[in-house]
């Protein structure tokens, strides 16, 4: 298949790798800064452009990987395609995309993805969403080649999907942040709390997050807490997200 990539981020990046390493032709990388789509068509061999004046008409599907905000706007470049237009977002609806071109689609992968960190694509969702049987077909096939994990969802469930995603992904990952601000205030290293995390998430793999929460809130532990929020005295916005999670936790004891 002729496949547009347009951005050059995180997503972008992966699913690239991933498009050329299962034989999909990339003709072109889009990216508004002209280095940074050359930077990826360098990695996948293929052209870069930057100018959206300039995007190959003639594609089969049009991968659209930039910022939400930006969506819609790329997509009135593409109103002439007859090629399937896709984007990889979890809360844009797909009329985003349908109010603007001729064949509008999603392809959202529910994952977290870092330019720099490889990731395998077998084991991660591929959501698809289509104007009809024959374009679901198409987003189909694609993602299995990707992925053994393809769920046609409508933008409902997948919107409510990232919103969990934000939870379970987004949220840990600040409160990691967080916890490093913590750390290094006090000159000691952020290695150390690593197996913690790891052991964390390997928990949950097999349980309940509720069953295997530990900590002094799940204890009532009153003093405890106490303890723990005059240490944030100097940190009210600390303060406050422990405070916050600390009753968020005792209300799942209820
Ligand atoms: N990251 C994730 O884990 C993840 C997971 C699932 C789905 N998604 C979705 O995938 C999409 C891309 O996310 P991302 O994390 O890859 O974003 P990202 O790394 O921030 O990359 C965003 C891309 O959008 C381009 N861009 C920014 N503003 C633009 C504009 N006004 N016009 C045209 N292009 C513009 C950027 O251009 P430059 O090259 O100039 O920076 C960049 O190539 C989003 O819809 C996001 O919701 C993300």
């Amino acid at each position: 298949m002729k496949i547009v990539l347009l951005g050059s981020g995180n997503v972008a990046t992966q699913l690239a790798k991933a498009l050329k390493a299962v034989g999909e032709e990339v003709v072109q990388v889009y990216s508004p800064n002209l280095n940074h789509a050359q930077f990826l068509a360098n990695l996948i061999e293929t052209k870069a452009v930057s100018d959206l004046n300039d995007l190959e008409q003639n594609a089969d599907l049009y991968i659209i990987s930039v910022k939400d905000d930006a969506i819609a706007a790329v997509a009135r470049s593409l109103k002439n395609v007859n090629g399937l237009v896709v984007h990889t977002s979890g809360t844009t609806d797909i009329n985003t995309l349908s109010s603007l071109v001729k064949n509008a689609g999603v392809f959202y992968p529910l994952q977290t993805f870092s330019k720099g960190k490889e990731i395998s694509f077998v084991n991660i969702p591929l959501c698809i969403e289509a104007g009809n049987e024959d374009q679901l077909t198409v987003l189909t096939n694609l993602a299995s080649k990707l992925s053994a994990k393809v769920y046609p969802l409508d933008g409902e469930k997948r919107k409510v999907l990232h919103l969990a995603a934000v939870f379970a992904c987004n949220f840990p990952n600040h409160l990691y942040t967080l916890a490093n601000e913590i750390l290094n205030q006090n000159d000691l290293d952020f290695e150390i709390i690593r197996p913690l995390i790891a052991e964390t998430a390997d928990k949950v793999m097999s349980n309940l997050p509720e069953n295997v929460q530990t900590g002094p809130a799940v204890r009532a532990d009153e003093n405890t807490l106490n303890k723990h929020m005059s240490m944030l005295t100097s940190m009210p916005g600390l303060q406050n997200i422990y405070q916050t999670l600390s009753d968020s936790i005792k209300l799942t004891l209820k």
